[in-house]
Order: structure tokens, then C-alpha cells, then sequence
């Protein structure tokens, strides 16, 4: 069910086959107001948008997100922005799947978690759906990269037919359980990469704020414009600035730049944070390894702005 915070008016989907009936009050994850849950009294739940059997049947009553988080560079954050993205967004209560698209296979390591299978055995059929994943957080589940991805990439590559689609054929039967797919892509531009963006709707980017990551951003702009051409549902929807140093010059003049260029496009930069390179070796999301954190803090503003378009979606 759905529940409406009074005070924000922003939307809460609540698995009610989990909430006990002795849970008389909840905190809205928005704007942490408290206020009681409403129950159904015979009728419908104030607050709920509850749809008829036929119509849930037809269209999900809450809309499932592909977000990809992709650059060609390598270093700018990007899978730092994956991880602590799809964590975030777990702690706030949606279910939540990481896909980890990148032959290094750091998301896994990120988590601190050794995933028997993956994604690779996904995509070969060799192990059923439920053996690939991982539960890596309450709600948090990951579909692990690595380097057997680069059998997968031939497989793809051999294809005579629809090899674009490889991934998201692989994927659509069982993303249909999670709120958000969140997808890690790896450095580079290669027939993964293409797969990816032919199965999410909106691309997150990254980019250290340096200037030649703002190259990069514009070669990767132009690629995926090309892909656009045949997936047009696909949209560049945030910019997240990463690396962000106050005592660089530069920093503030590219910061400017993207503003300009990407507007409402652009999120609040992830300043540089000593705590965000040390929380991986610790097998640590950033909100378990320092939540008090400059790095937890602008990662929570993200989480935020990305979960705060889910209600202007619905
Ligand atoms: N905001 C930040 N401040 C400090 N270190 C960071 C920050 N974001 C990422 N890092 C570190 O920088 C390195 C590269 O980040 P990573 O997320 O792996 O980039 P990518 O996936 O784009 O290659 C990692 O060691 C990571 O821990
Ligand atoms: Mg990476």
C-alpha cells in the first residue's frame, strides 16, 4: 500500500504483509515527520491509492526504475555512486536491485560480500535467477559483476541478431520484484556498455570535477545519443558531480560550466571525502562506515533527489 506523509505529501509504498499491527506510527523518510499509519477500516485506507486487482495487473501501481550509472572514464565515482545509491535507497524502504555490469566486480567487494554466482550466470542460464543473486542489505539485493563477464561480452558479440538486447532479456523476468534496478557500468565504451543503456530508462552520471572528465562527459553525451536513436525512452537524467574540493579554483569554474550546461539536470556535488575511499576496505556502505559523514550526508542528499522524482512520477 501507499501512504502519504501529511506533512511533505510525499509517497511511502509499504509492504503491508510486513507491517504488524502492533506498528501504530510511522517517520516519513523525507522530511522525518512521525504520524500514525492509517488502516483500513472496512473501506479504503485514507491516504492509499489502492487500484483495482485488474488495473495492478496491467500497470504496477508503483513505477519500477532502470538507472544506469555510467561514464566512459574510469574514477569518477561511479560505482561509489552505484553502491551508496542503491543502499540508500534500501534504507529508505524500497526493494532494490544493484546490478554490477563491470569486470572487476567491486560491488560485490564494496558490500563486502562473495556472491557464489552472478551476473554472468545469469545471462548463461547455467544457474537459476534466485541462486544469482545476493542479499547483500535488508532489501538490498546484487547481481555481481566480474571477470567472467568477458565470456559474456562474446557471447554478445557473436550474436547475428538483437545482441542489444541480451542483457535486458536476461534481466525483464525477474526485475519486476525491486523499485529500483541500479546499474554499474564499467570504464570504457563496449557491447555491455550498449546493453545496459538498451535496458534502462534513465542514465546517472558521474563526473569528477576536473577537466578531463568533462571531455569524457561530452564523448560519452555523443554516444549516447546514438543509442537514443534507437532507444528513445532513454533519458540523461542527473549529473552528479563527484571529487568536489572547495580549495580548488577549478573545481567551482567546472562546477559553473555544468551548471549552466545541464541545469535542472545537475544534483548537488559529492565533495571529496577521505571516508568514501576507506568504507570499501571495510566492506562498508559509507552509511555504515561513517554516517556522520561529509560523504554519507551528500550521499543521502542523493538519494533524496533521486527518490524524490519517484513522486513526481506517480
Ligand atoms: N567523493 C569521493 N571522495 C574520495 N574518494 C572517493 C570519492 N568517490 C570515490 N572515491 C574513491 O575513488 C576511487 C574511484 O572511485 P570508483 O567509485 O571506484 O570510480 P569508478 O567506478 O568510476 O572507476 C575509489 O578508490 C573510491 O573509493
Ligand atoms: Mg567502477
Amino acid at each position: 500500500m501507499i501512504i502519504v506523509c501529511p506533512s511533505c505529501h510525499r509517497q511511502h509504498k509499504v509492504d503491508e504483509t510486513r507491517l504488524s499491527e502492533k506498528v501504530k506510527a510511522a517517520k516519513c523518510v523525507f522530511c522525518g515527520h512521525r504520524f500514525p499509519i492509517p488502516r483500513p477500516s472496512g473501506g479504503e485506507p485514507e491516504g492509499a491509492k489502492a487500484p483495482q486487482p485488474q488495473q495492478a495487473a496491467q500497470e504496477p501501481q508503483w513505477p519500477k526504475r532502470r538507472i544506469a550509472v555510467s561514464l566512459s572514464k574510469g574514477g569518477v565515482g561511479k560505482t561509489t555512486t552505484a553502491v551508496n545509491l542503491a543502499a540508500g535507497l534500501a534504507m529508505a524502504g524500497f526493494k532494490v536491485l544493484l546490478v554490477d555490469t563491470d569486470t572487476q566486480g567491486q560491488a560485490s567487494y564494496m558490500l563486502g560480500v562473495k556472491p557464489k554466482a552472478g551476473l554472468t550466470e545469469l545471462m548463461t542460464g547455467e544457474v537459476i535467477p534466485e541462486e544469482c543473486l545476493v542479499q547483500a542489505r535488508e532489501r538490498l539485493w546484487l547481481l555481481a559483476g566480474g571477470r567472467s563477464l568477458a565470456g559474456v561480452k562474446r557471447l554478445i558479440a557473436r550474436k547475428d541478431f538483437r545482441g542489444e538486447m541480451t542483457l535486458s532479456e536476461a534481466l525483464t523476468p525477474m526485475d519486476d520484484r525491486f523499485d529500483y534496478v541500479i546499474v554499474d557500468t564499467s570504464p570504457g565504451w563496449d557491447v555491455l556498455t550498449i546493453n545496459v543503456l538498451f535496458y534502462v530508462k534513465e542514465v546517472l552520471i558521474p563526473v569528477s570535477l576536473e577537466v578531463m572528465a568533462i571531455q569524457g562527459l561530452l564523448e560519452f553525451s555523443r554516444s549516447l545519443a546514438s543509442v537514443q536513436n534507437y532507444h528513445k525512452d532513454l533519458v540523461l537524467k542527473y549529473v552528479v558531480p563527484t571529487f568536489l574540493d572547495k580549495r580548488v579554483k577549478q573545481s567551482e569554474e567546472i562546477l559553473e560550466q555544468l551548471s549552466a550546461h545541464y541545469n535542472s539536470r545537475l544534483c548537488a556535488p559529492i565533495r571529496y571525502n577521505v571516508r568514501l575511499s576507506e568504507a570499501p576496505g571495510y566492506g562498508k556502505t559509507i552509511y555504515e562506515y561513517a554516517p556522520g559523514s561529509p560523504g554519507a550526508r551528500d550521499y543521502r542528499d542523493l538519494v533524496r533527489r533521486v527518490a524524490g522524482d519517484e513522486t513526481l512520477l506517480s
